[in-house]
């Protein structure tokens, strides 16, 4: 099925969903205004930041412009402002494919402020509407009362319901994935080629077709030692004949839905043992996707990871002791030190993924694992990414040698191979993964 097909069922999904999440959150409130933003400028500059649209307005709309506005109002067919300022600095005008249009009744303005008088038009007092956008000043503007900007309890239902993707966002995820894919392709074909970390991050862009801006966030390409920097930003120049290792993280976005992937790649020169952990990684990754079901928790997935890197571990001559005594000493979290995963869609790192229900409740992670962005029961429809890794990061393990509050945690290690591998740096392996009624199936490893 084309886009075409699901976006108009996605559209009426939201139709319902927004319709309900009003009427019982607003009583003042028959109708939501939802802004994509404003342009953004850097301090005391005239250049404006890469504008990216609300999520919210992404999830109606796969229009990335600033000021262009989407009028819900529940039982009518929604109004796309769509605002083309006169402009002959910029292109500003907006192609919209049919399939876009179509859920839509489009009007064309030419400053958002015409807002307010379509309002007017269609019968609308601006003390009816809550607005959903950054721009309060805008909605002030138009008249919205402040009390009505943001509500919270809208948006905390809203939220919630971000994760849970319809066919057309599985669709976009799905293009995502297999986009990034070419690119991963290219990125290791580089790699293998000696090249620079800039030389592989250009061979990504380049097989995506994409511009560096159209990425879902800031692709970390690390070779070596830099591998261990769990979100690297930088890209160094030189070729690098005798790179061992290189950690890629990168995604694609298509109408504003992220893919977010990482591989780990070693050269035939790589230190032998180091290969065999990105090996055992990559097995365990698969093992937790496989692990995926509706009912559980997604903690449940970040504790066995991180009883798996436990294992490998000791299977590798990197700790001693027992199995027990590692995961009471918690050594894996200096191996691992971030979540296993998180939610994914409009956004890398998706909304709602601490959040148990629709009224804002909140689940902190245990005390143990305080990075990890997903507490919620895994649920069907629910898109996620599933990323263990395992690092030599020696802000984290150097305190470990001579910890006098913790002796026994620094007796675990074999600091030799320690040192001997904190030159590669690390290894992570990430999937996008879609939790089906009985299982899952996992966007990314896929054929292309
Ligand atoms: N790309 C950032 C992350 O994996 O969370
Ligand atoms: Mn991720
Ligand atoms: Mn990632």
């Amino acid at each position: 099925m084309s886009f075409a097909q699901h976006y108009a069922d996605h559209i009426k999904h939201l139709r319902a969903l927004y319709g309900s999440a009003l009427t019982e959150t607003c009583n003042a409130c028959s109708a939501i205004l939802l802004h994509s933003g404003t342009d953004q400028y850097y301090y005391a500059d005239d250049q404006t930041v890469s504008f990216r649209a609300y999520g919210h307005f992404t999830h109606w709309l796969p229009v990335n412009r600033p000021n262009q506005l989407v009028l819900i109002v529940p039982g009518d067919k929604p109004v796309y402002f769509q605002v083309v300022p006169r402009d002959f600095w910029h292109e500003q005008n907006i192609t919209l494919e049919d399939w876009v249009a179509e859920p839509f009744t489009v009007y064309l303005l030419e400053s958002s402020s015409e807002v307010a008088d379509q309002l007017q038009c269609l019968g609308l007092q601006p003390s009816q509407l809550a607005y959903l956008g950054e721009n309060t000043h805008y909605a002030t503007a138009i008249g919205i009362p402040p009390a009505a900007h943001n509500p919270p309890a809208l948006l905390d239902r809203l939220d919630y319901h971000r994760a849970y993707k319809t066919d057309y966002e599985v669709a976009c995820i799905r293009k995502a994935n297999r986009i990034a894919l070419e690119g991963h392709m290219a990125a290791r074909a580089m790699f293998e080629n000696a090249g620079s970390e800039y030389d592989i991050h250009m061979a990504y862009l380049r097989a995506c077709n994409i511009l560096e801006e159209e990425t879902p966030y800031t692709n970390i390409v690390a070779l070596d030692e830099k591998s261990a920097i769990l979100h690297y930003q930088y890209k160094r120049r030189e070729v690098a004949p005798q790179s061992q290792v290189l950690l890629i993280d990168a995604g694609c976005r298509v109408n504003g839905y992220c893919s977010d992937i990482t591989r780990t790649s070693t050269r035939e020169h790589t230190l032998s043992l180091f290969s065999d952990l990105v090996e055992a990684m990559e097995e365990l990754e698969v093992g937790l996707v496989q692990r995926v079901v509706p009912g559980i928790s997604y903690l449940d997935i970040h504790i066995a990871a991180q009883q798996g890197v436990t294992e490998i571990l000791l299977e590798h001559g990197i700790c001693h002791g027992s199995f027990d005594e590692l995961m009471q000493q918690k050594i894996s979290t200096l191996f691992m030190p971030h979540g296993v995963g998180h939610l994914l869609g409009i956004q890398v790192h998706d909304v709602g993924g601490r959040q148990i229900n629709t009224l804002g409740d909140i689940k902190a992670p245990p005390s143990e694992y305080p990075a990890l962005r997903n507490t919620r029961k895994i649920e069907k429809g629910q898109v996620f990414t599933i990323e263990p890794g395992l690092y030599f990061i020696p802000q984290l393990l150097n305190p470990e040698r001579n910890n006098s509050q913790q002796p026994e945690r620094g007796k675990l290690i074999n600091w030799d191979l320690v040192d001997a591998l904190i030159p590669l740096g690390g290894i992570r392996i990430e999937d996008n993964v879609l939790v089906t009624a009985s299982g899952v199936e996992n966007l990314t490893r896929v054929s292309i």
